[in-house]
């Protein structure tokens, strides 16, 4: 099965960008400064794609946007709304946003479907609703056979495939996932990418990815941009990044060939 995108959604549409940065820097010592002066505007119903380094910055831009820390300095809007303030729990209800994390998101001592059923119990109040929603993400997931292991005995493939499919119980407006294609398998990126690329041309998912699987990565994404050095140092459709220097310099080095 080959991954078909049909369309890539590269400019902003009307009015204001879904989700807007505005001059964000974060250090976490002084004089170390970890982002400098991020400016990113991303459109409803778009891929972006987050690439960099280790240690660039991406894992922390995302926790920027969900609230698990706060900028130095700018601010953060969704919706136009100036979020910068808003606590974790706000921004997840007000703009339904959801993370799948890079590392853990799940519960060690429950199982696969316990899991799915203690997150679902707090995002889904129909019990019926909810066992159906549990229900349909395990058949999506493949998650049937290991639904009763406990998550610390489930293979690192299989844990991912659990937490991204967690990440989606609340039916979320804006996902970001950090490095959810790392430790799968070739037909399960593929079964991946297609999820995502559904979810965006079904649902108009706002959809932020951060992944090592460069090439896997740009197959889903509207657009790409390549952080570095504290800043943004590449950005546009995954065709224009092959051929901007600054993303070979940065990133992908010589011999990447995107497809
Ligand atoms: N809570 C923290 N306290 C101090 N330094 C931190 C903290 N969180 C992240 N850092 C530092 O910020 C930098 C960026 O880390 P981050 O996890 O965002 O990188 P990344 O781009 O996601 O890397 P990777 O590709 O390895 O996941 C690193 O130098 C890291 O050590
Ligand atoms: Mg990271």
């Amino acid at each position: 099965m080959t991954i078909i995108k049909k369309f890539r959604i590269t400019k902003i549409k009307s009015g204001n960008p879904l989700i807007c940065l505005n001059k964000i820097s974060l250090s976490f010592k002084k004089n170390h400064l970890i982002l400098d002066n991020i400016s990113l505007d991303i459109s409803k119903g778009q891929i972006i794609g987050l690439l960099g380094p280790n240690g660039a910055g991406k894992s922390t831009l995302m926790n920027l946007i969900t609230g698990i820390l706060k900028p130095s300095y700018g601010n953060i809007f969704i919706d136009g709304k100036d979020i910068t303030q808003y606590p974790i729990y706000e921004r997840t209800k007000k703009f339904k946003l959801s993370m799948c994390p890079q590392l853990g998101g799940y519960f060690s001592d429950l199982s696969a479907e316990d899991n799915l059923n203690a997150v679902g119990e707090i995002l889904i109040e129909d019990p019926k609703l909810r066992k159906m929603k549990v229900e349909e993400l395990i058949f999506k997931f493949e998650l049937d056979a290991v639904r009763k292991v406990e998550a610390k005995f489930l293979s690192g493939g299989m844990k991912r495939r659990l937490v991204i499919s967690m990440s989606l119980l609340g039916e979320p407006e804006i996902l970001l996932m950090d490095e959810p294609l790392a430790a799968l398998d070739p037909q399960t990126i593929q079964m991946l990418q297609n999820i995502i690329i559904k979810l965006q041309s079904e649902y108009n998912l706002t959809i932020i990815i951060t992944d090592h699987q460069a090439r896997d990565l740009l197959v889903v994404c509207d657009k790409a941009l390549i952080l570095s050095n504290s800043k943004i140092v590449a950005e546009g459709t995954p065709n224009e990044l092959m051929k901007n220097e600054n993303a070979t310099k940065y990133y992908f080095g010589d011999n990447f060939k995107f497809k």
